[in-house]
C-alpha cells in the first residue's frame, strides 16, 4: 500500500479529467489554480501548465492560515520571480476575494482591450477555479458568489446549464469547479496529500503517511512534539519511539499495556491538521 497511497486517480478519470478541463479553459478567458499553502508544490497538478495554455493564470495559495507565514512568503517570491501571478488567500474566512478579483481585472484589460481594438462587442470576462480535491474550490467559490439566492438571479438570463456567476462588475465565474488530479507518482507527494487530507483517509497507509509525518518533525521542528507531547530527551530518539510514546502519554493503550499505535497515528494526524502542532508548511521552495 505504501507504493500507492493513492487508488482512485487511474487513467480513465484523468483522461476524462482533461477532456473537461480543456472544455472549461476555452470558455474563459482567465484560470485560477488553487493550490494548498501548506504543501504548494505536492498540491500542484504534474500537467497543469499544459492545460492551461497561454491564458492569464493565477496561482493562490489557499488555507494561509494553515501554512507556515514566512514560507507562504517565500513561496509568494518564488511564483513571483517566475513571473507568476500569486496571491495568498484563506478562503473560510474570505479576507483575499478583493484582491483576487482586482487581479483578475487586471490580468484581463489586456483581453478586453484588444476586444475593444477589434470592434467586437465586450462581454464580461470569464474565470474558473481549478485544483485537486478538498484544496477549497467549493469554498472560494461560495464565498466569491455569496448566497445562493444571489447565485439564482445572477444566473438568470444565461442559458440553461451555463453557470456563471457574476463576482465582479464585468467579471463571471463558472459556478463549477475544474476538478484535477493530484500527484500520483511522487511517493514523498502523495504521503504529504494524505497528511493535509487531499487524499481520503481510507485509501492511504497511515502507518506510513504518519512515519513520514513524524521524520519530519522530528528533522524541523522536534520543540514543536517535546512540548505538545510532553516528551522526554531519551525518547525523541527515532519515528518509532516517539510513537509509542505519544501513544503511552495520550492513553491509546489496549489490554496487557501495549500501545494502540493506529489510535495514537490518528491523534498525530489530528494534530497536524488542527494545527495543534503548529502551522507547518511541509513544502520548502527549495
Ligand atoms: P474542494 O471543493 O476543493 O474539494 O474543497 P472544499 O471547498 O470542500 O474544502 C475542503 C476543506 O477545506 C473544507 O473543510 C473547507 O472548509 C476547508 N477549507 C477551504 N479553504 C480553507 C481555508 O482557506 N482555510 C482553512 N482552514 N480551511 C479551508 P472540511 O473540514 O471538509 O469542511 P468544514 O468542516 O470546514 O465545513
Amino acid at each position: 500500500m505504501a507504493d500507492s497511497p493513492i487508488v482512485h486517480w487511474f487513467p480513465g478519470h484523468m483522461a476524462k479529467a482533461t477532456r473537461m478541463i480543456t472544455e472549461y479553459i476555452k470558455k474563459v478567458d482567465v484560470v485560477i489554480e488553487l493550490l494548498d499553502a501548506r504543501i504548494p508544490r505536492s498540491s500542484a497538478n504534474p500537467v497543469i501548465t499544459e492545460l492551461v495554455g497561454q491564458k492569464p493564470h493565477i496561482v493562490l495559495l489557499n488555507k494561509v492560515d494553515l501554512a507556515d507565514p514566512k514560507a507562504t512568503k517565500e513561496w509568494t517570491e518564488f511564483f513571483t520571480k517566475q513571473g507568476i501571478t500569486v496571491l495568498a488567500i484563506d478562503s473560510k474566512s474570505g479576507k483575499g476575494n478583493k484582491k483576487l478579483i482586482s487581479t483578475v481585472e487586471r490580468l484581463s484589460k489586456p483581453i478586453i482591450d484588444r476586444w475593444v481594438a477589434k470592434g467586437i462587442r465586450s462581454r464580461s470576462v470569464r474565470t474558473i477555479i481549478l485544483g485537486i480535491p478538498n484544496v477549497g474550490k467549493s469554498t472560494l467559490i461560495n464565498s466569491l458568489a455569496g448566497s445562493a439566492a444571489t447565485r439564482t438571479a445572477n444566473k438568470a438570463g444565461h442559458t440553461r446549464g451555463q453557470q456563471w456567476v457574476k463576482i465582479g462588475k464585468n467579471l463571471e465565474l463558472l459556478d463549477t469547479p475544474g476538478v484535477l488530479w493530484p500527484k500520483l507518482e511522487d511517493q514523498c507527494a502523495a504521503a504529504r496529500l494524505a497528511m493535509t487530507g487531499a487524499i481520503s483517509d481510507d485509501v492511504y497507509d497511515l502507518e506510513h503517511v504518519i512515519k513520514q509525518l513524524l521524520n519530519y518533525l522530528l528533522t524541523n521542528t522536534p520543540n514543536i512534539l517535546v512540548e505538545r507531547y510532553k516528551l522526554k530527551e531519551e525518547e525523541m530518539t527515532d519515528v518509532d519511539t516517539i510513537l509509542e510514546s505519544i501513544g503511552r502519554r495520550r492513553g491509546c493503550l489496549v489490554s496487557g499495556g501495549i500501545v494502540d499505535f493506529d489510535k495514537a497515528r490518528r491523534i498525530i494526524l489530528q494534530d497536524y491538521r488542527n494545527t495543534k502542532l503548529g502551522t507547518i508548511t511541509l513544502d520548502k521552495v527549495d
